[in-house]
């Protein structure tokens, strides 16, 4: 099937989900791929809110302006329209199962080049390195996902 619309999904939506939804943006543009891309969490715990500061600034330094994305909860009902939904660990994935997501739209995102890895959950870092960590292997992932697509093998 052909991917036209891509939705990231982390716990918060606030830290991995919107960074992720940031980088794919700029990697699709810049490849000239158009696609519909948006983020979301599993819980409802930071809705409406915009990405947490870390996330921000990191993406900041990569020319990625996140600031103005805001917190959603998934919802089975709406977005069951997306090609692809990527989860970024193992919980993420195991829940959109149990809201009802078919396993055949799901992916984690440490399949595209990472072995498999998890994205680590950052919200309790301490410091900027733990977010430089997630953007390297966001990118990594994505730069797989996009080129995978272009060679229309997902
Ligand atoms: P995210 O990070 O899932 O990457 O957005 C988190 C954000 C908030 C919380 C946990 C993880 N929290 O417990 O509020």
């Amino acid at each position: 099937m052909e991917i036209h619309s891509i939705l990231f999904v982390c716990l918060g939506n606030i830290c991995r989900s919107p960074l992720a939804e940031g980088i794919a943006r700029e990697i699709a543009r810049k490849a000239g791929l158009s696609l519909r891309l948006d983020s979301a969490g599993t819980s409802g715990w930071h809705i409406d809110e915009p990405p947490c500061e870390r996330s921000i600034m990191v993406g900041k330094r990569h020319k990625i302006d996140i600031s103005n994305l805001k917190g959603r909860k998934v919802s089975v009902y709406s977005d069951l329209e997306f090609d692809l939904i990527i989860a970024m660990d193992r919980q993420n994935y195991s829940d959109l199962l149990q809201l009802g997501f078919p396993r055949e739209k799901l992916a984690l995102m440490g399949d595209f080049g990472l072995g498999g890895q998890e994205i680590p959950d950052p919200y309790y870092f301490r410091d900027l390195d733990g977010f430089e960590k997630v953007y390297s292997m966001l990118e990594s992932a994505i730069t797989e996902l996009i080129e995978r697509i272009l060679d229309k093998r997902l």
